[in-house]
């Protein structure tokens, strides 16, 4: 039976109740995987997830070995309660909200290597961080076995790497994308948009703002669709607070490698950075026809 809304969802939060629940389910499944503090973003990913499948599974998981020792593993929100009435509104029907032991009852000694794409641009910035990514997700594709997983666009480089490692390692499961959702000024909805006071808000609008005018550039090409994102976080990197960049880049979807200056196609703009000790991402695909003489 396909949830329906306002229905408490079952939780499980080890193994044995994830199989037990599993193991009683008929028809398709469909598994939306989070860190929780879940906004509208993934709310709208409950909902495509429920037109793929006729369940819906939600995993709530800060994995620790996505973070850097730098990094917000301890201060991420953990808003357990408010998670599970947003799945109850959705008409979840399982919540996996696993405990850091039932997820590494022993510390991994074998995990996925997230190869050359994992080490560029999110990869470069974050050592390490898709390693730790891709193997809770192959972990929770072999607990929860769905058949359709669906993912942020947002994470425009972990969702392309979640398809590799599905197609490189034959994985029974299809990866879904499900578009990014944003506050009426442009901001990308995100967990970590609450550690933003409203001046770091302010100087966070500059990746949509930068985005945009990168988009706005594209018949010009890509030199121009740089040049103009850059001018528009330079000015952010003077604002208070500022803005400080970690990358922009122009790549090709399917590699993440830098595309060429004359490159004809799909690419994906994306822009990285920090206000204050919030990282912040976002990305916007563009399509080149063929580049203009200069
Ligand atoms: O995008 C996220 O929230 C996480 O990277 C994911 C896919 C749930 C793995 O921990």
């Amino acid at each position: 039976m396909p949830g329906s809304a306002a229905v408490m969802p079952v939780i499980a939060t080890d193994r044995a109740e994830l199989a037990a629940v599993r193991d009683g389910m008929a028809g398709t499944l469909a598994l939306v995987p989070t860190m929780g503090a879940l906004h509208e973003g993934h709310r709208s990913l409950i909902r495509r997830a429920r037109q793929l499948a006729d369940s819906v599974a939600v995993s709530i998981f800060v994995n620790p070995l996505q973070f850097g020792p730098d990094e917000d593993f301890d201060r991420y929100p953990r808003t357990l309660a408010g998670d599970i009435e947003a799945c109850e509104a959705e008409g979840v029907d399982v919540v996996f909200a696993p405990t850091r032991e039932a997820m590494y009852p022993d510390a991994p000694q074998v995990t996925v290597h997230s190869g050359a794409m994992g080490g560029v641009v999110e990869g470069a910035a974050r050592p390490g961080h898709f390693d730790g990514m891709l193997t809770v997700v192959l972990k929770l594709f072999n607990l929860v076995r769905p058949d359709v997983a669906v993912f942020g666009e947002k994470d425009a480089q972990q969702l392309a790497l979640i398809g590799r490692m599905v197609a490189d390692l034959d994985l029974p499961v299809e990866v879904v994308g499900g578009p990014t959702v944003r506050e009426p000024d442009g901001l990308a909805l995100s967990s970590r948009n609450r550690y933003l006071s409203a001046a770091d808000r302010r100087t966070g609008l500059a990746l949509w703002q930068a985005l945009r005018a990168g988009a706005d550039a594209t018949a010009d090409g890509p030199g121009a669709v740089l040049d103009a994102a850059r001018a528009v976080l330079g000015e952010a990197a003077d604002a208070e607070p500022p803005f400080e960049l970690d990358y922009l880049v122009l790549v090709d979807p399917a590699t993440f490698t830098e595309v060429a200056p004359a490159h004809a196609g799909p690419a994906v703009l994306a822009v990285a950075g920090r206000v204050g000790a919030t990282h912040l991402i976002d990305n916007i695909a563009l399509q080149f026809g063929t580049a203009k003489e200069s």
